[in-house]
């Protein structure tokens, strides 16, 4: 039985679902924080897909403003062949992420043009508009009015640059009459601004009163004319807000049927700076239209770096482009999916992405998808097992896919994708731990316990499935490249969300076949990748550790540990993994070989205390006495060594 969850609220009950992003500034440097709307935006799209729904994702470039034509004539340029190279690169950067958006529009283009003028014709119509001197700073960056109040320290309080002094003829849209429908609207419909928090700081800002806005310019000319005042241009953001409503119209380059099927929009998706305007001004210019609003308005956080947002002005960007190159397409989303907490900010670092990559993406993921298929060839040929009774670990182990499915499904429905990709992690965790607990390589070596083996495998597969399917929308080509290892689908074109609730659908029979690593791990000292997967070497998969037979203390008390100092350190030729050490233990004198060379440089050792078996019996090792071995802690698949060292402790002191 599955969990009892809140379906996406939706008005509509034609399951159609229509998502916007912010219409982006024609700008060359796009960064990951813009990228995250977009990746967000684009993986409840994928999933709402998957659950049946008719999406209708919608972005673009809002191509208007002082600003672009005061770069354009800087450079000489008309503003639509300024903004024209830039909106192809944009375009391509959303397809190097794998963006499904099913319209891009641009604020300069016809089908925009006409309907910005029609609204504003009827608003002007209702008496909703009237002109008066606009008198009082803009920030030409940010594209924002403000009053003298709002300024801090003289400058913009958004951006902190400098604002000019505005003092023109005008036309005001009424937005102070509007004050108190917001607040009721905002009130009967709770989940119409998202995250709470959030919610709370426009019904505060509307408390404390709103202006009316300036919505005209007339001192520059790279905007829509008023139709009922050809010498003025729509105000950029009036302009922009429109595009979410302008992109469904009707017409000959657009013809399909958008507006009566897809309005309102069930979800306008952005980060918090620029929530008022989706919050306030856009739902005002609505109301004054008489048209329906939007069912969510839904602010993000920010992706931070040391030292603040990302911004050109703080040269401080982080270019998407050659992440995508260097680290791949799902490895990029999944770490801004997981990264930003819901409504906070999330930071980027790419120590961090690297570390994210290692440990949920080539660790508990890809050893859980390697290991699954090396065992399965190792015992049963690559055949996969139909599955016998299950015992409680199994039933517990569905009992976390189930779970983790209403969790995540939830979790996604909200908007909260690192808690949705938090609860795909859980249930792949537990598939690892049931592999140590069920201990397959122990279930091997009795023919009378194969039922039970097979049952293993087919539960750990039955996870991979689950997990596959709820990770999809995230890592749109990771099934994709799991399917010649495990080929639980014909392609990755018909997955459907549902078939993550129920436990049991993976076909027994199947062959699996050991493949390249899904994500190789990556040095995280020199962020260097290794070469591409498909000219890897099969990944070898994380061997069990086997254990060994009891002990008592006597048998202990025969092991003399020791703690040595390192005096010397050096490489033996011609043998990669060995290092000779020269060890002090109090007035005695031993030399070690040790196979730690891949994992440490000499000059690291030298200097340091160690503990080693000093009763081992000697023995020779490339030409080398060993007298004695070094303690070392390695993870389950041998990749990572690391010595036990003693702080303290002199030299020749025991270790029980
Ligand atoms: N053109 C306006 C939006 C008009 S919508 C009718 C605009 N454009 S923008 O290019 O400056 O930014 C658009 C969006 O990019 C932001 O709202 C946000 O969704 C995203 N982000 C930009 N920087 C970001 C971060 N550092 N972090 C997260 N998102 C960021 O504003």
């Amino acid at each position: 039985m599955l969990c009892r969850r809140r379906e996406f609220i939706h008005l509509k009950e034609d399951k159609t679902f229509y998502i916007t992003t912010p219409i982006y500034y024609p700008s060359d440097n796009l960064h990951i924080g813009h990228a995250y709307t977009t990746v967000a935006a684009d993986c409840i799209s994928r999933c709402k897909r998957m659950q049946g729904y008719d999406v209708h994702y919608l972005t673009g470039t809002d191509e208007h403003g002082q600003k672009i034509e005061r770069i354009a004539k800087s450079k000489g340029m008309e503003p639509l062949e300024y903004v024209d190279g830039i909106v192809a690169n944009i375009r391509k950067l959303w397809e190097k992420f794998l963006i499904t958006n099913t319209d891009f529009i641009r604020t300069t283009e016809p089908r925009h043009e006409k309907v910005v003028q029609d609204l504003f014709q009827k608003v002007y119509d209702k008496g909703e508009i009237y002109k008066a001197e606009y008198s009082g700073w803009y920030c030409t960056p940010c594209e924002t009015f403000f009053t003298e109040r709002q300024l801090v320290d003289g400058k913009c309080p958004d951006c902190g640059r400098e604002v000019e002094l505005l003092k023109e003829e005008s036309y005001f849209f009424k937005l102070g009459n509007y004050a108190e429908r917001l607040l009721k609207h905002i009130e009967t419909h709770p989940d119409f601004i998202q995250p709470e928090s959030r919610r709370n700081e426009v019904v505060s800002f509307i408390k404390s009163g709103l202006d009316d806005l300036c919505v005209s310019r007339n001192t520059f000319k790279w905007g829509i004319p008023l139709p009922f005042a050809p010498d003025h241009i729509a105000y950029v953001w009036f302009d922009a807000l429109i595009n979410y409503y302008s992109a469904l119209q009707e017409n000959d380059l657009n013809p399909q049927k958008g507006k009566e099927k897809f309005w309102p929009a069930t979800v306008h998706l952005m980060a918090k700076d620029i929530l008022r305007f989706h919050a306030i001004i856009w739902p005002a210019m609505l109301m004054a239209l008489d048209l329906p609003l939007p069912e969510r308005v839904f602010a993000h956080g920010w992706i931070l770096l040391e030292g603040g947002k990302m911004s050109k002005s703080k040269g401080n960007v982080v270019d998407p482009n050659i992440l995508l190159e260097k680290y791949g397409v799902d490895a990029i989303r999944y770490y801004l999916l997981k990264e930003m907490n819901y409504g906070q900010d999330g930071l980027y670092s790419e120590e961090m992405l690297v570390n994210r990559i290692n440990t949920d993406l080539a660790n508990d993921l890809g050893n859980l998808i390697s290991r699954t298929v090396a065992m399965v060839q190792k015992y049963f040929g690559g055949v996969l097992p139909e599955p016998s009774a299950p015992e409680a670990l199994d039933e517990e182990l569905k009992e976390t896919a189930r779970k983790s499915y209403a969790d995540g499904t939830e979790k996604m429905d909200k908007l909260d994708f690192s808690n949705y990709l938090a609860a795909v992690m859980r249930l792949i965790g537990r598939a690892n731990k049931y592999i140590d607990e069920t201990e397959p390589w122990v279930l091997a070596r009795t023919e009378a316990n194969r039922p039970r083996l097979g049952t293993v495998m087919y539960n750990l597969v039955e996870c991979i499935r689950i997990a596959l399917v709820m990770l999809h929308p995230t890592m749109p080509t990771l099934v994709g490249r799991v399917l010649p290892q495990i080929p639980l689908w014909e392609n990755d074109t018909q997955l459907t969300w549902e078939e993550a609730a129920v436990w049991g659908k993976t076909p027994a029979g199947i062959t699996l076949t050991k493949g390249p690593a899904l994500f190789p791990r990556i040095d995280l000292k020199t962020l260097e990748v290794p070469a591409p997967a498909k000219e890897e070497a099969p990944a070898a998969p994380k061997p069990a550790i086997e254990h060994k037979p009891e002990i008592t203390m006597d048998d202990f008390a025969k092991i003399e540990l020791r703690v040595a100092e390192i005096l010397a350190c050096e490489k033996i030729p011609k043998a990669d993994k060995l290092l000779k050490l020269e060890l002090k233990l109090d007035d005695e004198l031993r030399t070690v070989v040790s196979g730690i060379a891949q994992h440490y440089e000499p000059d690291q050792l030298i200097g340091k205390k160690v503990v080693i078996v000093a009763n081992l019996k000697p023995t020779k090792l490339r030409g080398v006495m060993s007298q004695g071995m070094i303690l070392a802690a390695s993870d389950p698949a041998h990749e990572q060594i690391e010595v036990l060292f003693v702080d303290s402790i002199a030299d020749g002191g025991r270790v029980s």
